[in-house]
């Protein structure tokens, strides 16, 4: 067993980790380390018991860019395994460690207690990071829900981004419904002026007829599907859970990728999406009552037995300006976070010009983390296609 692996020139900071962890260790030097994170985990005695890898990057800017670069992909494809940076530049290094999605920034001369403390934390947070689909799951249609207990967090905007890229490898076959029937502004984030809406959909010929429901919804250039909300709040109200639960039942036999997004909160029509939902994205921001609100979310969610296949903890609008980190979160919740995405303003932009981020600015640092999110929830294919059945490696 090896749980950990340290990365680090240091043999006193060996010696600390040997002592706070004992013998579940794996050390490398700096030059050891390989470019990419299956090689990585490689190296240790049990590739999969592997929970958390420390670089200790000293003061060496490029073995600083190469572990940076390397957490982000280790993050990318090995979810369950957290990454720490042990480095005396933690200021500087902070929000460029956290966009490439490292865990904590700690001091290399963190005494043994301290030590033990971080890396068992971190290695307990990692070990309820929800890893990718498994082979079996990924043909059945999935129904990817995202939820947050507070408002204006960025649902609508990952729900969309989520939606376009997974149209970018099953045009045909995905789906975005807006089950934010009060407020919902799927239509303005995606530029469409929706000739029908949600209240169409669950009423008359559509909410019996594949064909006629299907010829109702709008379509956006990448080649998604989409269901606005609903035109008024005096429609909203007319729709009941049983028709939203029925439309989730026949859009997910037609869809691969049935996405949902949601108003703030479990209300009764995201509850009736949860019944159907396999992939729960659940979102907050770096403040304390999102936070909290988010532990109670996952509480009462356990509560009402709604267990979705997977479930992903998205930290959105991520900067440490507020004082609050990431590790804080995972203290909270008591589980991993699965996603950090910063804040940029080029979002606020994305979203008032109607075009997606990670269409409009893929190489952006959010557009890269919200790809993470998408490959988890998509394998890579061989060029199947919509309806392919083509087993590509999981897009982890
Ligand atoms: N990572 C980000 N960085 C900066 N701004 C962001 C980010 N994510 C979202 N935003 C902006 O925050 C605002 C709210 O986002 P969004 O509408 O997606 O939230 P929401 O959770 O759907 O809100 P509501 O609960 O009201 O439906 C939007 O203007 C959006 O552009
Ligand atoms: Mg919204």
């Amino acid at each position: 067993m090896s749980r950990v692996m340290l990365v680090s020139p240091s043999r006193d900071l060996a010696r600390r980790v040997r002592t706070a962890v004992g013998d579940d260790l794996t050390v490398l030097a700096p030059e050891q380390l390989p470019a990419g994170p299956g090689q990585l985990l490689a190296l240790a005695a049990d590739s999969d018991a592997v929970r958390v890898v420390l670089v200790d990057v000293g003061e060496d800017d490029v073995v600083t860019d190469r572990c940076l670069d390397l957490a982000t992909r280790l993050e990318q494809a090995f979810p369950q395994v957290g990454v720490l940076l042990a480095t005396t530049r933690g200021e500087e290094l902070a929000l460029r460690a956290m966009r490439a999605g490292v865990r904590d920034v700690l001091s290399p001369d963190l005494g043994v207690e301290d030590l033990r403390w971080v890396l068992r934390r971190t290695e307990e947070a990692s070990a309820t990071r929800t890893p990718g689909p498994r082979v079996d799951d990924v043909f059945t249609g999935r129904v990817i829900t995202v939820a947050s207990p507070k408002g204006g967090v960025g649902k609508t905007t990952i729900a969309t981004n989520l939606a376009v890229g997974l149209a970018g490898q099953s045009p045909q076959g995905t789906v975005l419904l807006d089950l934010d029937l009060q407020f919902g502004d799927v239509g303005a984030a995606l530029d469409l002026e929706p000739a029908s809406t949600l209240g169409d959909l669950v009423t008359g010929a559509a909410a019996r007829d594949v064909i006629a429901m299907k010829s109702l919804l709008s379509r956006h250039a990448s080649g998604l599907h989409v269901i606005p909300g609903v035109a008024s709040p005096v429609e909203a109200d007319r729709i009941t859970t049983a028709q939203v639960s029925a439309l989730v039942e026949l859009l997910k036999r037609e869809f691969r990728y049935v996405i949902i997004d949601t108003a703030p909160g479990l209300g009764e029509q995201t509850l009736a999406a949860l019944d159907h939902t396999t992939d729960l994205v659940l979102v907050t921001g770096l403040d304390v009552p999102g936070v909290r609100g988010l532990r109670k979310e996952l509480a009462l969610l356990d509560e009402l037995d709604l267990h979705p296949a997977t479930r992903h903890v998205v930290v959105n609008m991520a900067d440490t300006s507020g004082g609050l980190s990431v590790a804080d979160v995972e203290a909270t919740i008591g589980r991993g976070v699965d996603l950090v995405v910063p804040r940029s303003r080029k979002v606020v932009r994305s979203t008032n010009e109607g075009r997606p981020i990670v269409l409009g600015q893929p190489r952006d640092a959010v557009s890269k983390g919200l790809q993470t999110l998408i490959s988890r929830l998509a394998p890579v294919t061989d060029g199947g296609g919509p309806s392919g059945r083509h087993r590509g490696r999981l897009g982890r």
